[in-house]
């Protein structure tokens, strides 16, 4: 499973990109809000630079024709952006017409799996199930994102499923054993996929040992 930040903060982006382990981003509008930078394509751009793979960049307008302009525009902005859409049947209107032209779609803000299979027959290149905000009205996200692989799978549909809204790290290993070919996760969840007390505890006692062997 490939692991994507779900963030637009440049600093929090650049130390993923260092460890090695983050394969691409993903923002939405509320995530570059918060980073107070009113200029969206600047932002956007400055991600894009450092990110090697895809950067998902969300439109800002509703209406077919709207969202097919805006996302033509986003989509020079970078040669690895990618034009996130929201999915609704507009959203899908977009994403025929965008995919046709060569450029890729995440389709967002996924509830049900059919919306995803409706997502992937229009030609999004990812999907993106929200886990987080299902669990949080009592239903189990992760179990959308269970079933929408295996149905994808069924019928060999190209479409990845990106495991969204992602809140903790038992999350990724769920979104990891379900099959999710990304997880897309905020940066407190890849610290603390690093962390086990277990791990600490040894590099102190390896340390403390090999100085009692120094010191004499
Ligand atoms: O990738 C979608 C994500 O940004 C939504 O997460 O935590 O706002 O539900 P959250």
């Amino acid at each position: 499973m490939k692991i994507f930040l779900d963030t637009a903060n440049l600093e929090q982006i650049k130390h993923g990109v260092k460890m090695g382990v983050v394969g691409g981003v993903t923002t939405n509008p509320s995530l570059s809000a918060k980073e107070g930078n009113a200029d969206y394509e600047a932002l956007s751009k400055q991600i894009c630079a450092i990110v090697p793979g895809p950067v998902s960049v969300e439109v800002l307008v509703e209406g077919v024709e709207a969202m097919i302009q805006q996302g033509r525009q986003i989509a020079k902005w970078a040669p690895n952006v990618v034009v996130k859409v929201p999915s609704t049947a507009e959203g899908l209107e977009a994403t025929k017409t965008l995919s046709k032209e060569g450029i890729k779609v995440n389709m967002t803000l996924c509830f049900s799996l059919n919306q995803a299979l409706l997502d992937a027959l229009a030609g999004a290149a990812y999907v993106s199930p929200f886990v987080g905000r299902l669990d949080d009205i009592g239903d189990d996200g992760m179990k959308l994102v269970e079933d929408i692989v295996k149905v994808f799978k069924n019928y060999n549909f190209s479409t990845e499923v990106i495991a969204a809204s992602i809140r903790h790290p038992q999350h990724c290993i769920a979104a990891a054993k379900v099959g999710a070919q990304i997880a897309t996760i905020p940066y407190a969840v890849l610290l603390q996929m690093t962390q086990h007390p277990l791990t600490t505890i040894g590099i102190s006692r390896f340390l403390a040992d090999w100085q009692k062997v120094a010191k004499k």
